[in-house]
């Protein structure tokens, strides 16, 4: 069989490139290890965890709010068995659209592992010992990430577990001790406290999310710990002996000092993604990878042997969805011959806890290490009418622009939908706008949406609420 590409891996990397190739006319193939198409996003990722955090905050209402509203329920009961139910009905019906998109597009998909023989030679091996090798002009490696392992800590997913394990949790642990303060250990840290877990997040650095603006952060901490959560922080790890049914987890400060222990029923090891190339033949075909694992590419995603790409969270970046949908669609216009690219500088990333954390381009530290003078507009949900009625007034719209073209440079959001709001502001910053051109953009009242407006106004301290 030949082909123009062949690309390995259906995630939102490899799918989406493999859309868009047949859309421009080029003969294309995919390769999935997994039953499933969809990759780690769609089947242990992005999907099955918002439908558990949705789940989960439904029930958090239910249980805590409903009354002030005036409606009356008697206490909700937790039917874990259906809320997992729910969660991998909605993972089946994303998996399958995506079988249904590559069909559509006369896309040949193969379930195996593939190894690149050679350029222009994909190997797949299937699961019944098969083996049968595709010709192609192009390769394109989109084979994702796996999780980052603590040395000596052995992960069984049932007590010691992964995001994966802590996605398919059969009972709702009474402690879960959550290592890494980054994004899954917030988002799956949320949605297992909801369902009634005490929930304690120990991590190495002095701070959470480390990479986002560190204002956002710390008033992130501040909600979160009203919500319950305990932090350790500047916490090393040493060691998690399982006891019985859970497990004692002992760490001590990062800087040096005296052990503690900490009992827990679930341990869930969040610490970080690593490229995953395993079995690829990388190194028989001389594919060169960077020091992190990553495949090194060049701003056309070509790897240093012609005919071979890759994209997504095996490349150098933020190991985000969209991230590799959005390279996946330009190495596609790229072969097509056109002009494919991608902006760095405006990836929104979004965390989808209760409040929501969203932000866009750079950092107030960024800016300042950077040298760079910017004005900052800061708009608290306090003061917006929207957050007001609906009693989510928890958070703040912050602009930051250029201190002398007013150009918008980064935006950061905490509060309700920010996930949401988050992308006026990339679309702003993508047609190059300044908070000025925000601030008179009119916006419809009452939305939460004005707090973005109100934070643009505030660059130049004229917001009209506060
Ligand atoms: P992947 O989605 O990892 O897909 C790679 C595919 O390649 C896999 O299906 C794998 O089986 C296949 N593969 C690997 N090797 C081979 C081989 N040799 N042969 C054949 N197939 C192979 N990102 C967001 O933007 N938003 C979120 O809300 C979000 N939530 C997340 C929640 C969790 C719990 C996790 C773990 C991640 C989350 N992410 C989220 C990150 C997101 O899942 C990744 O950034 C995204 O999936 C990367 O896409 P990809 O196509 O590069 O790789
Ligand atoms: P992360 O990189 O977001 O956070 C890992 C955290 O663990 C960091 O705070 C780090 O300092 C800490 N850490 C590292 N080693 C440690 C140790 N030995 N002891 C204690 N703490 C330690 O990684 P995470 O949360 O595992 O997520 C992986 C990737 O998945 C992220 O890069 C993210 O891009 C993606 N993701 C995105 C989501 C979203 O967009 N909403 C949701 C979930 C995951």
């Amino acid at each position: 069989m030949s082909y123009d590409l062949v690309v390995i891996g259906t995630g939102p990397g490899g799918y989406v490139c493999a859309i868009r190739a047949a859309q421009l006319g080029l003969k294309t193939a995919v390769v999935e290890k997994r039953k499933t198409h969809g990759g780690t996003c769609l089947n242990v990722g992005c999907i099955p965890s918002k439908a558990l955090l949705h789940a989960s905050h439904m029930f958090e209402d239910a249980r805590d709010h409903f009354a002030d509203l005036g409606i009356g329920v008697s206490a909700p009961a937790l039917d874990l068995k259906r809320m997992q139910a729910f969660k991998q009905e909605g993972v089946d019906g994303n998996t399958k659209g995506v079988e249904f998109l590559l069909k559509k597009n006369k896309i040949d998909a193969f379930f195996g592992t593939a190894r690149i023989a050679a350029a222009g030679q994909v190997e797949v091996k299937g699961e019944d010992g098969s083996n049968q090798v595709l010709e192609t002009k192009n390769i394109v490696i989109a084979t994702g990430s796996d999780v980052t392992r603590l040395p000596g800590i052995e992960i069984d997913e049932k007590v010691v577990v992964s995001s994966t394990g802590a996605l398919e949790l059969e009972s709702v642990p009474k402690r879960l001790v959550v290592i890494g303060a980054g994004v899954i250990g917030l988002e799956l840290g949320s949605v297992w406290r909801r369902l009634g877990a005490e929930v304690t997040v120990v991590e190495y650095l002095d701070r959470i999310l480390p990479g986002m603006d560190a204002e956002v952060a710390k008033q992130f901490q501040r909600i979160l710990s009203k919500q319950g959560f305990q932090f350790k922080l500047g916490a090393k790890v040493t060691k998690v002996e399982k006891s019985g049914k859970g497990a004692t987890l002992t760490f001590e400060p990062a800087a040096g000092g005296n052990p503690e222990t900490i009992e827990a029923d679930v341990v869930l090891v969040a610490i970080g993604r690593v490229p995953y190339t395993q079995g690829l033949g990388l190194d028989h075909v001389g594919v060169q990878l960077d020091n992190r694992g990553r495949i090194l590419t060049d701003a056309h995603f070509a790897t240093n042997v012609t005919g071979i790409y890759a994209i997504g969270d095996v490349i150098a970046g933020p190991m985000l969805a969209h991230k590799a949908e959005d390279e996946g669609v330009a190495v596609a216009e790229i072969l097509a011959g056109k002009a494919g690219h991608v902006n760095y500088d405006v990836i929104p990333s979004v965390v989808y806890t209760f409040p929501e954390v969203a932000s866009v381009g750079k950092t107030e530290e960024e800016l300042k290490s950077a040298g760079v003078a910017y004005n900052a507009g800061k708009f608290p949900f306090t003061a917006n009418g929207r957050a007001k009625v609906n009693r989510t007034t928890d958070g703040f719209v912050k602009i930051l622009a250029d201190a002398t073209t007013d150009k918008v440079l980064g935006v950061h959001i905490i509060g309700p939908e920010a996930g949401n709001l988050i992308h006026e502001a990339a679309i702003a910053m993508e047609f190059g706008a300044s908070s000025e051109d925000m601030a008179r953009t009119c916006h419809a009242h009452p939305t939460l949406a004005e707090a973005v407006k109100e934070a643009a106004l505030a660059v130049e301290k004229r917001a009209i609420h506060m």
